[in-house]
């Protein structure tokens, strides 16, 4: 089986990753991680030099190659399943409501080059909401710990095979 993780960026994504992947015994496959070893470049450093189009095309040609891969877990980069078709699996969303995502934003290090500034950010926010919700199997509360989040992802995985 292979689960795809979505959602907004500061979501969560790679760390339910790894914790769901650990706790399957599948491997973990970290979209922004891979693309940037990859290109050996940060994916701000891709955005700058290349141009978003170009990172969305990377994302398209991982995801194409993703169809081999399986079971495995994969994090993906959120703008990944607004820009493109994910392949066969599971998709769970992780929500998180905005002021628990801004709040994570602002905590953590790694530079997004889409996130400039508050309104923005909420904007997009608000546009890829209805996405994420129409896209996924399953939408998770992700304003919960991680290893919570991790047990119902696990009992839906039970719950469906
Ligand atoms: C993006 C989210 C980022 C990364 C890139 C674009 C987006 O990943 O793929 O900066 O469009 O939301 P995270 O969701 O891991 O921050």
């Amino acid at each position: 089986m292979k689960i795809w993780l979505i959602g907004f960026m500061g979501s969560g994504k790679s760390t339910i990753g790894n914790l769901l992947a650990s706790e399957l015994g599948y491997p973990l496959i970290d979209t922004d991680l891979v693309i940037s070893q990859e290109c050996a470049l940060s994916i701000t450093e891709i955005f700058t030099r290349y141009g978003a189009a170009h990172f969305r095309n990377l994302e398209a040609q991982l995801i194409a190659r993703l169809q081999e891969v399986s079971p495995c877990v994969v994090a993906t980069g959120g703008g990944m399943p607004i820009y493109n078709t994910l392949g066969e699996g599971v998709v769970c969303y992780l929500h998180t409501d905005f002021a628990h995502l801004h709040a994570r934003l602002l905590q953590d290090n790694t530079p997004r080059p889409l996130f400039q500034d508050i309104q923005t950010l909420h904007q997009l926010y608000l546009e890829r909401l209805p996405i994420y919700t129409r896209i996924a199997q399953y939408r998770i509360n992700a304003n919960q710990p991680p290893a919570q989040v991790v047990t119902e992802i696990l009992k839906f995985l039970a719950f469906i095979s």
